[in-house]
């Protein structure tokens, strides 16, 4: 019966998260966010038909993210702060994000077939949907960058270049941890727009900055201690992740530190499970990207000139490797 229960739970899997992502893009759970409703008033609320909300409402209080009470329902007061897009702890823009992607699984066989990423969506992109990205990055950045703070010791670093740094999120730990600590946070002008308004909103505006720039075409400049790489790697073929070393090294003062923090396979490659998960997910979204073993990154680093690899574990499934230039 294992193999029957492990297979049929992966078979069905999606209904729960169709059911869940459906819901979010619909608006349900901010409505919910108001306080108890009865179907027939949310389905009012929001434009949709009574008799399917009821269904999935009903179905959303099955696996424990609302609570029926009496005709109405309610947000799982654990699951709540997690859906809703105004709270502190939410993560329904990395939600969003899951959503669209799965419109990319849904077109695997394609990938399959030409080895190629399923192309964008023909229709243009919706407003929201790189706010969705770069702003789920901040969701799921929020923890694990605390743990890298906590992890390594940057005290004796003055300057920070988080390459490809989203929304500016590990910037502003870093800095708000470490008080000698100024960050550059170098992404596409499209997400610095992005960084700006996060910076601006943290009173750290004199530490943090945002600069544009394109790491497959511009350099990193000069007199870092230290160049930080956070869920990027695993959007790049080994070539440019190399480059990225390349212009790490020459990016650092001499003794300065390369960090890049990613989920690591192991060397078979099957473990762990999320690591081997994503990299499928890269093979979809991008043209070479996928998840990388640890032994792979470290050897990536050191022919770039980095030595002396430490490594900590971060935000439950990431890993941060870092190495000093020699
Ligand atoms: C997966 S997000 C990682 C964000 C952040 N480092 C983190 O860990 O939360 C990838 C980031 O790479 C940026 N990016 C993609 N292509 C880039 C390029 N060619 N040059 C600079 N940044 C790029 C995206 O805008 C996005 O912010």
């Amino acid at each position: 019966m294992e193999a029957r229960d492990k297979l049929d739970r992966i078979a069905a899997g999606y209904q729960d998260a169709f059911i869940m992502l459906t819901s979010l893009r619909l608006g349900v759970f901010d409505a919910l966010a108001g306080g108890t409703r009865t179907p027939a008033a949310l389905a009012a609320e929001l434009g949709l038909d009574a008799r399917a909300l009821d269904t999935v409402l009903h179905a959303l209080a099955a696996v424990g993210i609302l609570v029926k009470d009496g005709e109405g329902f309610r947000l799982d007061p654990d699951c709540g702060p997690l859906l809703a897009s105004d709270s502190p702890t939410t993560m329904a823009s990395i939600y969003r994000h899951h959503d669209r992607l799965s419109r990319r699984w849904m077109r695997l066989e394609e990938t399959l077939r030409t080895g190629e990423p399923v192309p964008r969506e023909a229709a243009v992109r919706e407003p929201r949907e790189h706010r969705d990205y770069i702003c789920g990055m901040e969701n799921i950045s929020r923890s694990s960058s605390r743990d890298v703070a906590a992890a390594i010791d940057f005290s004796a670093a003055r300057r920070l270049l988080d390459v490809g740094g989203g929304p500016g999120t590990a910037s502003l730990v870093f800095a708000a941890a470490n008080p000698a600590l100024r960050c550059v946070v170098f992404d596409l002008p499209e997400t610095t727009a992005i960084a700006r308004g996060q910076i601006a909103a943290s009173g750290l505006a004199d530490r943090v900055t945002a600069v544009d720039g394109d790491f497959h075409v511009d350099g990193f400049g000069d007199g870092f201690d230290v160049v930080y790489v956070s869920n990027i790697i695993h959007m790049l073929t080994p070539d440019d992740t190399a480059m990225i070393a390349r212009k790490a090294h020459a990016a650092l003062v001499p003794g300065g530190r390369l960090m890049f923090k990613d989920f690591y396979l192991d060397d078979t490659r099957t473990a762990p499970a999320h690591a081997a998960r994503f990299s499928v997910n890269m093979l979809v979204g991008t043209a070479g990207g996928q998840s990388y073993t640890l032994t792979e990154a470290k050897a990536i680093m050191a022919a770039a000139g980095f030595g002396g690899f430490t490594e900590a574990p971060v935000g439950g499934r990431s890993l941060v490797v870092v190495g000093t230039r020699s």
